[in-house]
């Protein structure tokens, strides 16, 4: 169970302070939860340039064209199909990871940390080692991505996530693995288990269950949730994120927290999703939109109609180079807050976060002294049940927290909300 009481207790007070603003000091504590993670946030190796709007952009094509997975109705053909639809999963540009021990060896993976997808595997860098703990089973695994695919035996092995212990996870181990060229030792899948239908050769349409499931399954959290934490990226490699399992790090937010429903429109009801609208300034870009949190993509993206009218109202051009919008110093000096209403509190995205690192301008290519802004197009008009997709940008300055067993996402500002970064 998570350990600390007292922040409990604390967290209920807040609640009851609603609506009141309530001071950073107040919520600081003694000594970290130990039932959270660190989370490093890594560039590409080398820090070559990335095209940072291209990675995101075949992941995004991929989350949409899985439209169907969870339907039963589909025939086993339709269901192979729906599998082998390419997944570019991850964004290889940037990526956030942490460190997960695995097996009686308690062997270290550095696992990137992705709220896209449900599975746990290895590939990469790093050898799995059958120890004492391991079960192999008589599955194999096998996800397909835009950029590759990886596929292997499924074995069942003891996981450790900082203090918590979990046994008989799934984990599939990649024998065959192409494509992939991010450095890391696997994914650690944080998605609905939804999505870890027909990734089994061997058990067909069956879900697997996924570390938070088996986290809660197993007594080790009484809510099956998680909280994640990151910083505004202001270098290429720092070690500055968080999950938090089982709650809310109250440590590390200035606010109350808001809730907001998990969605049931399709196809943004298999991901973590919610439902908010969108203002640049006065104006409104989104009425009432569905989207989704996604931590393993690094913008933000909405509606191509959303998208246009922040184009219009920011004089923004897009740059061919870089494939971001780009605006002007002039252009930069008079640009409007956004705001994203959810559940009737707003989070306010100032100017300075709406633009890309400047610090990190050489890794897209870019020019040093050039503003690029965080905010791309989805490709698909508004109400097609993807309006938006909240990336790292958006997490870097945003407490987020995913909760299962309440079917609801939740919000919080962090001291780094309104923080000038650039
Ligand atoms: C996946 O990514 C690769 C490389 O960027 C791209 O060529 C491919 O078209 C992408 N797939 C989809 C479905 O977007
Ligand atoms: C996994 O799927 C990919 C694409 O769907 C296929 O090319 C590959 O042969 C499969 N690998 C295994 C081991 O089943
Ligand atoms: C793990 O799975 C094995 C095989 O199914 C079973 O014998 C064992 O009891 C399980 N352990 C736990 C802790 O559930
Ligand atoms: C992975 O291995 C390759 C080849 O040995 C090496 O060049 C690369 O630096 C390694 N990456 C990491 C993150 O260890
Ligand atoms: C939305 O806000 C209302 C009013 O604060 C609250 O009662 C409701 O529980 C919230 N919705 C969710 C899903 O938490
Ligand atoms: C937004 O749309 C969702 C899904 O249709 C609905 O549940 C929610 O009540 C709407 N919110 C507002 C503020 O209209
Ligand atoms: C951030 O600044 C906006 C104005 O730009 C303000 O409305 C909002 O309350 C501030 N948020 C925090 C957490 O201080």
């Amino acid at each position: 169970m998570a350990p600390i009481l007292q922040l409990k207790v604390f967290f209920v007070a807040l609640q009851v302070l609603h609506g009141v603003h309530v001071q950073a000091s107040v919520l600081v504590k003694s000594q970290a939860l130990s039932n959270t993670i660190p989370i490093t946030r890594h560039t590409a190796a080398g820090s070559r340039p990335r095209n940072v709007v291209q990675l995101d952009r075949s992941r995004i094509n991929d989350i949409k064209s899985r439209v169907g997975i969870t339907s039963a109705s589909l025939s086993a053909a339709e269901r192979l199909a729906v599998n082998n639809a390419p997944l570019n999963a991850t964004n290889d540009g940037l990526f956030y990871s942490a460190i997960v021990h695995i097996g009686a060896s308690n062997t270290p993976f550095n696992f990137i940390v992705d709220t896209g997808s449900g599975n746990t595997w290895i590939g990469g860098n790093k050898t799995y080692v059958p120890s004492s703990t391991s079960i192999k089973t008589a599955d194999m695994f096998n996800i397909s991505y835009g950029m590759g695919f990886a596929a292997g035996d499924q074995y069942l092995d003891q996981v450790t996530l900082g203090t918590f212990t979990i046994s008989n996870q799934s984990i599939g181990v990649a024998s065959t693995f192409s494509g992939v060229t991010w450095g890391c030792d696997g994914i650690l899948g944080l998605g609905p288990t939804t999505l870890t239908k027909n990734t089994l050769t061997t058990s067909g349409y069956s879900t697997i269950p996924t570390v938070p499931d088996n986290l809660h399954s197993q007594g080790k959290i009484a809510v099956q949730s998680f909280g994640v934490y990151f910083q505004p990226a202001t270098s290429a490699s720092v070690t500055d994120g968080e999950l938090c399992f089982g709650e809310v790090d109250t440590s590390k937010i200035t606010g109350p927290m808001t809730y907001a429903a998990l969605s049931t429109t399709v196809p943004a009801a298999y991901y973590w999703s919610f439902s908010q609208s969108i203002q640049y300034g006065s104006t409104s870009m989104l009425a009432n939109g569905t989207g989704i949190v996604d931590t393993g993509s690094s913008l933000i993206y909405v509606a191509t109609d959303a998208f246009n009218v922040y184009k219009t109202a920011t004089g923004a051009q897009t740059d061919p180079t870089t494939g971001f919008l780009e605006i002007t110093a002039a252009q930069y000096a008079t640009l409007q807050d956004i705001s994203f209403v959810v559940n009737g509190t707003t989070f306010t995205l100032t100017p300075n976060a709406q633009l890309w690192p400047r610090s990190l301008n050489a890794l897209i290519k870019g020019v040093a002294s050039s503003y690029y802004l965080v905010f791309q197009d989805t490709g698909a008009p508004s109400g097609s049940g993807f309006d938006f997709i909240m990336g790292y940008a958006f997490l870097e300055r945003f407490y987020s927290y995913y909760d299962t067993t309440n079917s609801r996402m939740g919000f919080a500002t962090t001291s780094f909300s309104n923080a000038t970064t650039n």
